[in-house]
């Protein structure tokens, strides 16, 4: 069926917390230790093993996701998303064998385990998966710690311009801590074209005073990956 809804476009993935780990540029301490200042929130959460898993680590996590208000085709919509990082892996295996470590089989694997992750933990706790969409969060300001925002706001120009991403930013911060932080990533779409947008959406968070500096992490096959990272200026 054709769609007319560019956002009907957006894949459902299922990475696991590990995957998130290495987008972020954390380890599991770090990501236990800026749980003192409140939850975690992963928004998007898609259909991610993250709050599932950082629960097994003895914190709390909250996922937000429209996909929620429709759980019952949540795992076709992932299992499409895992089908789609298939195929792209088997059409472009020069690209995709760096990307993924040079294990694309293990790394679907781990998919498939998120997924099923995901899957237990949305019946047993129903309450850490809400359904609702950026620009727009059912949360009072700052009730997080640390706000992961993970293939979205960059990753799919054609449905978040400038406008949607900056509100949508400025929407993570607002419920993150003042002594928290955002990241967001990746900052490039599918074609790994970076954002042109990013810039002027930086100064913009400026005039906001949301305080943005750019982290440079080594990627797989020795690739560069750089993570956005939101704080609150000091009033
Ligand atoms: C590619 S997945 C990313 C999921 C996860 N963060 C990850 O890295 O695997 C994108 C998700 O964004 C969700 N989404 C689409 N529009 C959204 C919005 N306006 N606010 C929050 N999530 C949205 C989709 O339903 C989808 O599950």
């Amino acid at each position: 069926m054709v769609s007319a809804d560019p956002a009907a476009g957006i894949l459902v993935t299922s990475r696991p917390l590990d995957e998130y780990c290495g987008l972020f540029g954390l380890t599991r301490r770090a990501l236990c230790a800026a749980l003192a200042a409140g939850p975690l929130l992963d928004c998007p959460g898609g259909a991610a093993a993250l709050v599932a898993e950082v629960r097994h680590l003895g914190g709390r996590a909250v996922a937000v996701d429209p996909e929620y208000a429709r759980m019952a085709r949540m795992e076709a919509r992932a299992r499409a998303g895992r089908d789609a990082m298939a195929a792209h892996a088997r059409a472009a295996p020069e690209i995709s064998t760096a990307a993924l470590s040079g294990r694309p089989e293990a790394y679907l694997r781990s998919w498939d385990r998120a997924r099923e992750l995901f899957a237990a933990d949305v019946t047993d706790h129903p309450e850490d998966y809400v359904a609702a969409a950026l620009p727009r969060l059912p949360f009072r300001g700052g009730t997080f710690g640390l706000t992961l925002s993970s293939y979205l706001l960059f990753a799919y120009p054609e449905v978040f311009g400038p406008a949607e991403q900056l509100a949508g930013l400025l929407e993570l911060v607002r419920v993150t801590a003042p002594g928290g932080e955002v990241r967001v990533y990746p900052l490039h779409d599918s074609a790994g074209r970076r954002s042109p947008h990013l810039d002027r959406v930086r100064r913009s968070l400026g005039h906001h005073r949301v305080g943005s500096s750019l982290l440079r992490l080594p990627g797989p096959g020795g690739r560069p990956r750089t993570v956005l990272v939101l704080k609150r200026a000091a009033r």
